[in-house]
């Protein structure tokens, strides 16, 4: 049997990049995957027609999880097709990228609102759907405890996602729901493409990974994987770092 199988997947962010992969993976090992995004149909159409070929059960919902009303209609569609919720991934994200003296409040805020806001509204509103056994893995980033050029306002989010994510892995362990983070180094998304300084940091992180590689969407999404799985029941309130040692040098 495979590991996910009768398991209701819901991967924020499960189109594109990362998300995309962990739902590729998840649905790879039996899981049925409802993965979300906010604007990029042709990527929704891409993975759902990849699915197919594979015989995976992946289903997309398109919704801007900031903005109200499509919020709303995202989980009235999620409550109406899901009975039951087993493994919950937050890797939907955005931002913007600016020094911090040159961040506006409009734009911290509009960044907290889907890396922060969004994904505890979400939680708390699929939490009484799932029970025993249940995951909530959220993607952080380096930048939550580190600097990276002019990633002010994604890693003052991130940040704020690591303390409430030791919250809920506190709060929900002894419901049997286990909670953790995900912290991948630099890997070549689009969203990475938009780093600013982006040569530069590649040239950094390639030169002091010791693993020589950089690390892939795949690389992270086996790592959910393990975590949503049961050999994970008793890893709570963890970030695992994935990303070929770099953060092993000072
Ligand atoms: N790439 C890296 O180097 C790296 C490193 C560390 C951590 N991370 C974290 O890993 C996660 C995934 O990053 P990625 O690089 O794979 O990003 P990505 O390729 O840009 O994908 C982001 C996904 O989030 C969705 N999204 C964005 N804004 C949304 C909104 N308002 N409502 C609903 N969905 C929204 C996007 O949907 P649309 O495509 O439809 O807009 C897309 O599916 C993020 O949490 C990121 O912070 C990334």
């Amino acid at each position: 049997m495979k590991s996910f199988e009768s398991k209701t997947v819901i991967v924020t962010g499960g189109t594109r990049g990362i998300g995309r992969a962990v739902s590729l993976a998840l649905a790879g090992q039996g899981a049925r995957v409802i993965a979300l995004y906010a604007r990029s149909r042709k990527s929704a159409a891409e993975l759902e027609k990849e699915a197919l070929g594979k015989g995976l059960n992946i289903s997309t919902i398109r919704g801007d999880l900031t903005h109200d009303d499509s919020y709303h209609e995202v989980v009235t569609r999620l409550h109406d097709e899901c009975d039951h919720i087993d493994i919950l991934v937050h890797s939907a994200a955005s931002g913007v990228h600016r020094k911090a003296m040159e961040l506006s409040d409009r734009q911290l805020k509009w960044t907290f609102e889907i890396n922060f806001f969004a994904v505890h509204r979400l939680t708390r509103e699929l939490i009484g759907k799932m029970g025993r056994g249940g995951r909530i893995i959220g993607i952080t980033s380096p930048g939550g405890t580190h600097v990276i050029p002019s990633y002010t306002a994604v890693g003052s989010t991130k940040g704020a996602m690591d303390a409430l994510f030791r919250h809920y892995a506190m709060e929900l362990a002894p419901l049997g729901i286990a909670v953790n983070l995900v912290c991948p180094g630099l890997v070549m998304t689009e969203a990475a493409k938009a780093l600013p300084e982006l040569e530069r940091m590649l040239n950094v992180t390639l030169d002091y990974t010791p693993s020589g590689k950089l690390t892939t969407s795949e690389d992270v999404a086996e790592v959910v994987a393990f975590l949503a799985s049961d050999a994970a029941s008793q890893i709570i309130g963890q970030t695992v770092v994935v990303d070929g040692g770099k953060t092993l040098l000072a």
